[in-house]
């Protein structure tokens, strides 16, 4: 199943085609299709060129263990991301590495990075779904992350599923909800502040 993207002007079919599904089909990602996920991630811009993105990746198939770290941390309302095939934590480096001072667009460039590995898996017919309902803390310890580092969001990733793996019929339920709402570009774009530029 798809869900209706109504663009209202053109967009590259990957990200008209993107999604954030619940059920994952449990079939595993082939390693080299993870390794083009993350290098088109890699190659994202950053201020300074920091690179402030760290991945943590747990693949149910092949690294169980840490697989169910991750998802250890999910918050009960994403209980359906350990059905997926593989888990993601972002993380964000919080200071520059050339002078130690904060780099306040740490989030704004992990977000970016993963922006640039949801299209690379749309266009592999691969879904994401983000998630920021995970204990953050609990990750920063049981992966004993160094403080100077913050987990960002979890993701789960695989190829898209059919509701019926999912036990719950609330989750069923939004899987299925073909709505996807946006606001349009007139309160999103301006010209002076709220102005529509268009
Ligand atoms: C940073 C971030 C945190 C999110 N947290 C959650 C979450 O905890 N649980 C959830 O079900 N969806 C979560 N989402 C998914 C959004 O709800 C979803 O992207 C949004 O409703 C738009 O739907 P779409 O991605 O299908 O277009 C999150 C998305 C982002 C980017």
């Amino acid at each position: 199943m798809g869900k209706p993207t109504l663009n209202d002007h053109t967009i590259l079919e990957p990200l008209r085609q993107r999604w954030s599904p619940l059920a994952f089909d449990p079939k595993p990602v082939p390693a080299e299709t993870l390794l083009s996920l993350f290098e088109a991630a890699r190659w994202s811009a950053s201020c300074f060129g920091e690179q402030p993105w760290r991945f943590i990746v747990g693949v149910k198939a092949n690294d169980l263990a840490t697989f169910e770290k991750l998802a250890s941390t999910l918050v009960p309302g994403n209980s359906w991301a350990s059905k997926a095939p593989v888990l993601i934590l972002g993380v964000a480096k919080k200071t520059f590495a050339h002078n130690g001072s904060e780099n306040r667009f740490a989030s704004y460039d992990v977000g970016q990075a993963v922006g640039q590995l949801t299209v690379q898996a749309a266009a592999a017919d691969l879904y994401l779904h983000q998630m920021g309902g995970f204990d953050a803390a609990k990750a920063q310890e049981i992966f004993a992350i160094p403080d100077d580092f913050a987990p960002q969001a979890l993701i789960a990733l695989g190829y898209l599923g059919e509701a019926e793996l999912l036990g719950d019929e609330g989750q069923k339920a939004r899987h299925n909800n073909p709505a996807r709402a946006r606001k349009p570009l007139s309160e999103l774009v301006f010209s002076e502040w709220e102005t529509p530029a268009f």
